[in-house]
């Protein structure tokens, strides 16, 4: 949420800014602006709308300088406005800041401030900083920057420019993500690698309290107790290219079909197949707990949520812990007292969900085991964690998780069949079992290649208003998730029940402008399906079916049906999931939307 980048070396800032920002766009994109170094002279652009409009504003611009910070952003405190962009500046236009997270006691900050004479510009909380930072500039720009921080509360990445002190950039970070880039041309902070990767794989990842100071001798960090801080350098292992759309004319769509490979790159170097067993290296040191304990709550927020739905299923389904899924959100209004042998998964794409992460920090008080499932490396919930697994799906740049999704179930499976075989399954059934697994890649590839014929029912539903999604069991998860995937990024309402659900309530909805996508595999709830789908037809709903390949009977009362191939009952979910993205996806491209940049949504989710 809110894209921040900062840049000090050899090159001009600017074009390194523009490619760096629309790398970032993912992160908010309701406006953007940047400040470059020229001449002990800071100059400063801001835009509404997307980058594109910013660098029309810059078309003319001939700046040098090789200083700069830039952001894009999405709107907490104040409306998309030119005048809430960031940079926002003190009242001599100074000093400039770009600022990810909330300074949560902006408000008498600013009732201070203007007291002692400061005057305002924008409605953001963001301003305050620059003001703060204005106070004390006389005493050099990183003691300003630290005064300022410890009058704060609340979260942030900052990036600070000064005229009053030219080739230097202060960075600061408490709450939310920012990772220097270490390259022969400069030094860069940014909020995502995908940044910084076109110019550098050498990276630090930067822990809540750092402080640096960015200067032609290079960084260096310490904290808001002027304390010298070291941490480590890290190679990062992907390129920019995986962080491009390499032809297809969405991230979504090209995430979509990577997935094949996300199946394979979350099993690689993890599967002992003559012991029938999976290998989680990240859990070794926790395992013996792993393996003791009686109860596991998962917290997730969104799409994640639903991978920990599947998660429960597919958990109790082989061990006898029993499995609490919560929102993270709702997590902590929990009464709950755990006792030993009392673990907490969180799953999250991102690392940086604010809610995912003041759930393990109530957990964490409360004594639990904290483990994680995290694709992005060295982010906050990993770091936050005893131990945990990483996805390896690689840069997810398109709004609506997909592979990443994919990916969490994979690792989710290989968790529980870690975990299964301190329980029932013998030696051949778990082989069987990984067999399976290693053949999903194909499959989900034979449900892409059958895409056109998804995309073909997309173009015939795509003009009606409501969808409701039902599934049951393993696949009542998925119907969630489809749903979600068509209301974010095509606007339909769309709404999820488990199938058995539908005789509760929402049946009231269907008639012949309703339509309902069932998910009917070939499976233990198949024949319930089949009566849920008949008593949808038997009011005129028209339904899409997703179902096995072969089936003969969804054909009969169905209006359209996906075929998904054959697979172990408990996996179906890895391919039922491809046909709800590829459908709302289609959906969505049918009704002109902004597919990977869907209208008030931001790709990680830093506030609560
Ligand atoms: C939906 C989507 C969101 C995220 C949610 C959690 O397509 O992307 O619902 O799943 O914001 O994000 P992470 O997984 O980064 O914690």
């Amino acid at each position: 949420m809110c894209g921040i980048l900062a840049y000090l070396g050899k090159e001009p800032a600017l074009p390194i800014l523009l490619e760096g920002l629309r790398r970032l766009e993912y992160r908010g994109y309701d406006s953007s602006g940047l400040a470059v170094m020229e001449d002990a002279e800071v100059l400063c652009r801001r835009a509404p709308g997307k980058i594109r409009v910013l660098e029309d504003r810059l078309a003319d611009a001939e700046w040098q300088g090789s200083a700069g910070i830039a952001h894009t952003r999405w709107a907490t405190h104040g409306k998309p406005s030119e005048i809430n962009a960031h940079p926002h500046s003190d009242c001599r236009e100074r000093i400039f800041v770009v600022h990810n997270g909330i300074i949560e006691n902006h408000q008498a900050l600013k009732e201070q401030l203007q007291q002692r004479g400061h005057q305002f510009k924008s409605e953001t909380d963001t301003e305050v900083l620059a003001h703060l930072i204005e106070e004390y500039h006389q005493e050099g720009l990183l003691q300003a920057v630290k005064e300022a921080l410890l009058a704060v509360q609340g979260t942030y990445g900052i990036a600070v420019l000064s005229a009053d002190h030219p080739g230097k950039v202060v960075i600061a970070a408490k709450g939310s993500p920012l990772i220097l880039g270490i390259g022969e041309k400069g030094i860069w902070a940014a909020s995502d690698v995908c940044a910084l990767v076109s110019h550098t794989r050498e990276v630090v990842y930067l822990h809540d309290d750092d402080l640096v100071l960015v200067d032609s001798e290079g960084y260096q960090i310490s904290n808001l107790h002027s304390q010298d801080i070291s941490r480590p350098k890290r190679t990062i292992d992907w390129e920019i290219r995986d962080a491009e759309k390499q032809g297809y004319p969405h991230f979504m769509l090209k995430e979509i079909h990577e997935q094949p490979q996300a199946v394979r790159n979350a099993m690689r170097g993890r599967l002992l197949q003559a012991e029938g067993i999976p290998k989680l290296g990240g859990l070794t040191d926790v395992w013996k707990q792993m393996v003791d304990m009686e109860r596991l709550f998962i917290v997730s927020c969104g799409t994640s949520y639903y991978a920990g739905l599947l998660g429960r299923y597919i958990i109790e389904e082989s061990t006898d812990i029993a499995v609490e899924v919560d929102l993270a959100s709702e997590f902590r209004y929990r009464k709950l007292n755990f006792k030993e042998g009392t673990a907490v998964l969180a799953i999250s794409q991102s690392g940086e969900t604010a809610d995912t992460l003041v759930a393990i920090r109530e957990a964490r008080r409360k004594g639990a085991l904290i483990l994680g499932l995290v694709n992005v490396v060295g982010s906050s919930i990993a770091r936050e964690t005893d131990a945990g697994v990483y996805n390896h799906a690689g840069p997810e740049v398109g709004v609506a998780s997909t592979k990443s999704f994919i990916s969490q179930l994979t690792i989710l499976y290989l968790i529980a069949l870690s975990l299964a075989r301190h329980q029932t399954p013998s030696l051949s059934e778990r082989q069987s079992f990984l067999r399976e697994l290693i053949s999903i890649p194909d499959k989900i590839q034979q449900i892409l290649d059958g895409a056109a014929h998804i995309q073909s029912i997309a173009r015939r539903f795509s003009q009606y208003r409501n969808f409701l999604y039902l599934g049951r069991k393993f696949n009542y998860p998925i119907a969630l998730e489809g749903a979600l995937k068509l209301k974010e990024i095509s606007y339909l309402h769309s709404e999820a029940y488990a199938a058995g659900e539908m005789k509760h309530g929402p049946i009231a909805l269907i008639d012949e402008d309703f339509p309902s996508v069932c998910l009917a595999p070939r499976d233990s709830s198949y024949e319930k399906m089949l009566s849920n789908i008949q008593e949808i037809k038997a009011r005129n709903g028209p339904v899409v079916a997703v179902g096995t390949e072969g089936d003969r009977e969804l054909p009969k009362i169905c209006d359209e049906v996906i075929e998904v191939p054959a697979t172990h009952e408990i996996l179906l979910p890895l391919l039922t999931t491809v046909p709800m993205q590829l459908l709302a996806y289609y959906i969505a491209e049918e009704r002109g939307c902004e597919i990977d940049q869907p209208r008030n949504l931001a790709k990680s989710v830093t506030v609560e």
